[in-house]
């Protein structure tokens, strides 16, 4: 079966240099915020062209402490997405606000900016902005309209690892950009892990003073935080994983353009190309298919695992049912949620597995 991540189809460097990494950190007998997190903390804001990165637990959190270092939050409106994992809403909610969701555009899956002048009110304070499946797009226009109407951007690049849209790499758009590590990311920990990237020195002080239960200096809490710190292990296997990171996307790219030009199949549409080069680091190679289910069904039977990003938007999520939307309906999302599948895009793919999905693929039909 060609899977959608093989971690255990690693290069055996990869494996030897996270041993190592963790041997370090067990034999320094330091544990929780130390020297593998400050070093990965600037390895990654450095990456990102950013004077800060603050390291937190998950990506869902990255999200919520950004929100609550800028003040966000009870009273809050903050626009987003509804076809996005769920943690980028529950960290909305989490920070106290309130989440308001507008439709996408039909040919990237990426949020709609006419959908959002839609949904802005008086209340609205942010846009959180998916750079969904690796796309990072039409920044120039975002930033427009949120200085058009006093309102922050922030970024949700968790499934957007150094994607740059005019040579500024994601995250450095906004205020603040939230990084999700987990295992399936484009920079995945062998565990939890997030950081929350910023430009702003007085942010990612408070930042990191919320990431520790809102302490400033040992036993001073002037603010209620939380306990969100990324662990020295995983610091430090991230930093040994963070120099095969350009070659693993470059190989995601090769099959991306493989996949543009092999599949041939007129009932099997990809997303867009990307604007540029390197505005996409293919987090998920996206198609849509009006038999989406059959699809699947067809590229399993063939020993190709596909999966659906998403199946169920976040506005029928139970918690969210009264959530305000876009007025004029989530049409494109519903629409999107129905036909979208993810095939395999991971690095790991020999040329033979690529060719066999684009076989799969070209050979699927449905009455
Ligand atoms: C778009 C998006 N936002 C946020 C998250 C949350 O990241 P984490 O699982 O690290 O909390 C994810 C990961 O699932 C994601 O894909």
């Amino acid at each position: 079966m060609i899977l959608m991540n093989d971690f255990k189809a690693e290069p055996q460097a990869v494996r030897d240099a996270m041993l190592a990494a963790a041997k370090r950190v067990i034999d320094s007998g330091w544990y929780v915020l130390g020297k593998e997190l400050e070093s990965f903390e600037r390895e990654w804001a450095d990456a990102c062209g950013l004077a800060h990165g603050v390291g937190v637990a998950n990506g869902m959190d990255a999200i919520e402490i950004a929100l609550r270092a800028l003040e966000i939050g009870p009273g809050d409106e903050v626009i987003t997405t509804s076809m996005t994992a769920f943690a980028t809403v529950l960290a909305i909610s989490r920070a106290g606000a309130i989440p308001v969701l507008a439709d996408i555009e039909s040919d990237t899956g990426l949020l709609s900016r006419e959908s959002v002048r839609r949904c802005i009110s008086e209340r609205t304070k942010a846009v959180l902005l998916v750079h969904l499946y690796g796309q990072v797009r039409d920044m120039d226009a975002w930033r427009a309209l949120c200085a058009e109407h006093e309102i922050t951007l922030i970024e949700d690049c968790a499934q957007a690892h150094l994607a740059t849209w005019q040579g500024q790499v994601a995250g450095a758009f906004g205020r603040a950009g939230a990084y999700s590590f987990y295992p399936t990311k484009n920079l995945g920990a062998p565990g939890d892990a997030g950081m929350l990237v910023t430009g702003d020195e007085a942010l990612a002080k408070k930042s990191a003073r919320l990431r520790n239960y809102g302490q400033s200096v040992r036993y001073h809490h002037p603010e209620l935080g939380m306990n969100s710190r990324l662990d020295e292990i995983q610091a430090a296997m991230l930093s040994a994983r963070l120099h095969w990171l350009a070659e693993f996307t470059d190989r995601r790219r090769d099959i991306a353009d493989a996949y543009f030009s092999g599949i041939g199949n007129p009932r099997v549409r990809p997303l867009s190309r990307p604007q540029e080069k390197t505005a996409h680091v293919y987090h998920l190679f996206v198609v849509n298919c009006d038999a989406r289910d059959e699809l699947q069904a067809h590229l399993n039977a063939n020993g190709v695992q596909a999966l659906i990003h998403y199946p169920i938007p976040v506005h029928h999520q139970e918690p969210c049912v009264d959530v305000r939307l876009d007025p004029q309906g989530m049409a494109r999302t519903e629409q999107h949620a129905k036909t979208c599948l993810s095939l395999p895009c991971h690095p790991q793919m020999t040329d033979a597995d690529v060719a066999r999905v684009i076989a799969a693929v070209n050979a699927f039909k449905n009455s």
